[in-house]
């Protein structure tokens, strides 16, 4: 992996950049040494190595349940769900029914929506399915919501012993209703330590369990990670320590006025990579009042419809790109006798020459229009070099997150919304949230 900052410095100076070096390496030591802000949340830094002694065990896990099932449900929220679909989708074939040998992975408890869930009980109806279940607190309503219905279903079609066998838990390893019905049922389980958040915890069986059963290499993912884990160590000095410059960088372009992020692919299996990002980074650095918001576009597809705006639009953006040097497969432009198309010009050459013309040309594009570019370029879309991406974007933003001055770690803002929603639904405990709400909406 390889990160290019200079293509910012048309708007921000070295200097600017440079000037963070002290405090990234305060922030360096503060994450190794635990003497941060929300230190109790820095289970993530050493999983590359943490987990090995597990991973076994989670490919057993993952082979009994592809034995035995044509669909997987995967059922969590937030960073509960979002790094395991990032990778499998990065990793998956475009057209997923092409997939061969592995069960199909699909996801529930990432919203409230009736008709979808409807429609996956109806996809699940008489099919050989599992449910892995992941909330690390195990109260998070909308999976709790999901898994009460599916597994239900699951019981219904096999039986109660049967279905025990194909329900796999994550949670908790004490506290929770996930844990308590788990003890009680005698699910089979893995551990979400109390000090790994959500959006850190895809190297932790949460995002492993589900990318092994959907067939693929949590090993070389594991060992991306690990190398990437010493490329962007306390011990990798400032100038040459990706984590480190892609923090300082973007905070300078935060304080000169560079409000938003965008992060750029330019391969449709990468968006959920950026749904991933999202999470991470807006979780992460969006508190007291302050922090770039982390937007993802798709190019070339969203340069017909977002690209006036960044070319032409408000001057607060900045593009953070994630460049594949080699595409896994490949095509040829074919010749064609009447030219009718006028592409003659392009025959013989790989679809992805004229991707990456694109790539260059919407990146002199966007840096002559005001907008700085940042680039991360990975070799390929493999296991290896997905494993060292979420490495090096979980390492940046705790660096990043301290350069801002907030606490990378915690979440306090997601509380709200749940707290009106469960004052509206009269549940147990809210009486007093109700009535408040309810006079609020005039109907007390
Ligand atoms: O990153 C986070 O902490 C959140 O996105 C959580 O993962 C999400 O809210 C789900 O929580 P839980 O795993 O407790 O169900």
């Amino acid at each position: 992996m390889k990160l290019n900052i200079e293509k910012t410095y048309g708007f921000v100076s070295k200097e600017a950049v440079n000037a963070f070096k002290n405090k990234a390496d305060e922030a360096q030591k503060m994450l190794v040494e635990g003497t941060g802000a929300g230190a109790d949340f820095l289970g993530w830094l050493n999983l590359p190595e943490d987990i090995m002694p597990q991973l076994a065990d989670i490919k057993a896990t993952a082979e009994l349940l592809r034995n035995n099932c044509d669909i997987i449900v995967c059922i969590g929220i937030g960073g509960s769900y979002l790094g395991a679909k990032a990778v499998i989708e990065a990793l998956s074939n475009s057209f997923e029914w092409l997939q061969e040998g592995a069960p199909k992975i699909v996801y529930a408890g990432q919203n409230i929506s009736e008709d979808y869930l409807y429609e996956l009980q109806q996809l699940l109806q008489d099919k050989r399915f599992g449910i892995i279940c992941i909330s690390k607190s195990g109260t998070t309503t909308e999976p709790a919501l999901a898994f009460r219905l599916l597994k239900t279903q699951l019981e219904q079609q096999q039986g109660k012993t049967a279905a025990k066998q194909l329900i796999v838990c994550i949670t908790d390893k004490a506290r929770g209703a996930l844990r308590t019905l788990a003890t009680k049922e005698g699910y089979k389980t893995f551990v979400i330590e109390d000090n790994i958040g959500g959006r850190f915890s895809v190297l932790s069986p949460v995002g492993l369990l589900p990318i092994a059963c959907a067939g693929f290499d949590i090993n070389l993912l594991i060992q991306g990670a690990q190398h990437m884990q010493k490329v962007c160590g306390i011990d990798t000095p400032f100038e040459e320590n990706p984590a480190a410059q892609y923090a300082a960088v973007r905070n300078a372009l935060y304080n000169s006025g560079k409000k938003t992020e965008l992060l750029v692919n330019f391969h449709p299996k990468l968006h959920y990579i950026a749904e991933w990002w999202k999470q991470l980074y807006g979780e992460s650095e969006g508190k007291d009042h302050k922090g770039i918001f982390p937007a993802a576009v798709d190019f070339t597809t969203d340069l017909h419809s977002m690209g006036q705006y960044i070319q032409d639009g408000e001057r607060h953006l900045f593009e953070t790109v994630i460049s594949v040097a080699q595409p896994q497969k490949k095509v040829l432009f074919p010749y064609d006798e009447e030219n009718l198309d006028g592409l003659n010009f392009l025959a013989g050459k790989r679809v992805d020459e004229v991707n990456k013309m694109a790539e260059l040309g919407t990146m002199l594009a966007h840096v002559d229009g005001g907008v700085p570019n940042i680039k991360i370029e990975i070799e390929k879309l493999d296991e290896y070099c997905l494993g060292e991406l979420i490495y090096f974007f979980c390492r940046a933003c705790g660096i990043s997150g301290y350069l801002l001055d907030v606490n990378p770690f915690n979440q306090p803002g997601v509380e709200a919304y749940k707290k009106n929603m469960f004052a509206l639904l009269n549940k147990p405990g809210y009486e007093k949230e109700s009535a408040a709400i309810k006079e609020k909406l005039g109907k007390a």
